[in-house]
């Protein structure tokens, strides 16, 4: 446990701990957020760590070079990540997620010297978009080098990569190159099927339970974006969007000075697996409405400028797109966590980052 901390259930004062799930007890020393365990022989989870030092980033790195698990903040959601080129540590990925194997991860490098390793025959518009939106939330599925194994592509011949913009990730990915590793692949650190995570908490809560002592979470608090990266297929003549995100329509169109598809419907035509394509994802445990009312008991996420319904639970009220974006996950998370059947969503509009709300929301209320 050198160098690694528990998390704290409270502000640390009281001197309870826990390590996932586990209770134990442990003494804050002089300095308040170094803790001493007392008790370990219980523990048999990860470790979550709170502060993100140079000291714990190395030591995450080294983690990921031994091939054990790291989940990492992003700035769209928190990632799983293992080595890319370890294939026990990968089919442990796939284990912990409960993710069908076959569908393939998105390898994450720190910069753009990296992406020739890991791709080749790279269109000049996607080198324009990877100029114009890297570190940022955007993933380029690209034709694959060697060094992209079946086991990471699904068995196709394309691979995604994305360099991710939070401090946290950029640290780790950078860290992990310098001692050697080549890429991280890291889905979103939630069980198969369900809402991504945006705080560490969530991710100790889906996931707590199916890590190892030797794995670890990196706490870098609520992700700003809220919703997943927006993956675009490079691999035609013509970029088209995959999966939406806050990398917009707009946004690649007024970069490759061209116009780009947005429909995923020919996903099945350019046999192009992914799993956030899967009708229904995304998805809490209430089920989600986007039309009719709710009435009591129901819950309620609309904009601020929206009333909350007599009778319903108003879950969140952002003032924006980019804040219901942002918050949209940990509504849903809310609605689970207070039990609740039912959650009536009010789609935002707009175009934009609205299309990546209701990409997901689409996906969130089809019938499972
Ligand atoms: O924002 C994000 O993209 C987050 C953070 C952690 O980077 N990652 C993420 O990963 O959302 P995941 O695995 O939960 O969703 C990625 C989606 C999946 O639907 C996967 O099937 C698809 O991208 N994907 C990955 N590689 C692909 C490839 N080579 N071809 C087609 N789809 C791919
Ligand atoms: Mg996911």
């Amino acid at each position: 446990m050198k160098g690694r901390r528990p998390r704290p259930l409270d502000d640390g004062d009281s001197g309870e701990v826990r390590v996932s799930g586990h209770l134990s007890w442990a003494k804050p020393m002089k300095n308040k957020r170094d803790f001493l365990l007392l008790q370990s022989a219980t523990i048999a989870s990860m470790s979550i760590i709170l502060d993100c030092t140079a000291t714990a980033i190395k030591d995450a790195a080294d983690s990921l070079i031994k091939g054990d698990l790291v989940a990492f903040p992003t700035e769209t959601v928190y990632g799983l990540g293992a080595d890319a080129t370890n294939k026990d540590a990968i089919a442990r990925v796939y284990k912990v997620k409960g993710r069908p194997v076959g569908h393939p991860l998105i390898v994450h490098i720190s910069s753009l010297t990296n992406l020739d390793k890991w791709a080749k025959d790279i269109p000049e518009y996607a080198v324009n978009l990877a100029t114009a939106f890297w570190p940022g939330p955007m993933t380029l599925i690209l034709p694959r080098t060697d060094l992209a194994k079946d086991f990471i592509t699904g068995s196709q011949d394309n691979v995604g990569i994305r360099i991710p913009s939070h401090t946290v990730a950029l640290a780790l990915l950078k860290e992990f190159e310098d001692q050697g590793g080549l890429g991280v692949a890291a889905p979103s650190a939630n069980r198969f099927g369900a809402v991504s995570p945006t705080t560490a908490s969530d991710v100790e809560a889906d996931l707590g339970d199916f890590l190892s002592m030797s794995d670890q979470i990196l706490d870098g608090g609520s992700c700003v974006i809220g919703v997943e990266s927006t993956i675009i297929n490079c691999t035609l003549i013509q970029p088209s969007i995959l999966r939406p995100g806050a990398i917009t329509k707009d946004m690649i169109e007024n970069t490759i000075s061209a116009s780009v598809s947005q429909r995923i419907s020919n996903i099945e035509s350019i046999k192009i697996k992914a799993s956030g394509l899967l009708e229904s994802h995304y998805a809490p445990n209430a089920k989600v409405f986007l039309t009719g009312s709710p009435t009591l008991g129901d819950g309620f996420i609309a904009l601020d400028s929206f009333a909350t319904p007599i009778g319903a639970l108003r879950l969140a009220s952002p003032k924006t797109n980019t804040e219901f974006a942002q918050i949209l996950y940990k509504a849903f998370r809310q609605a689970d966590i207070k039990g609740l059947s039912r959650i009536f969503v009010k789609p935002p509009t707009g175009g934009g980052i609205a299309d990546a709300i209701n990409d997901r929301l689409a996906k969130s209320a089809t019938d499972k």
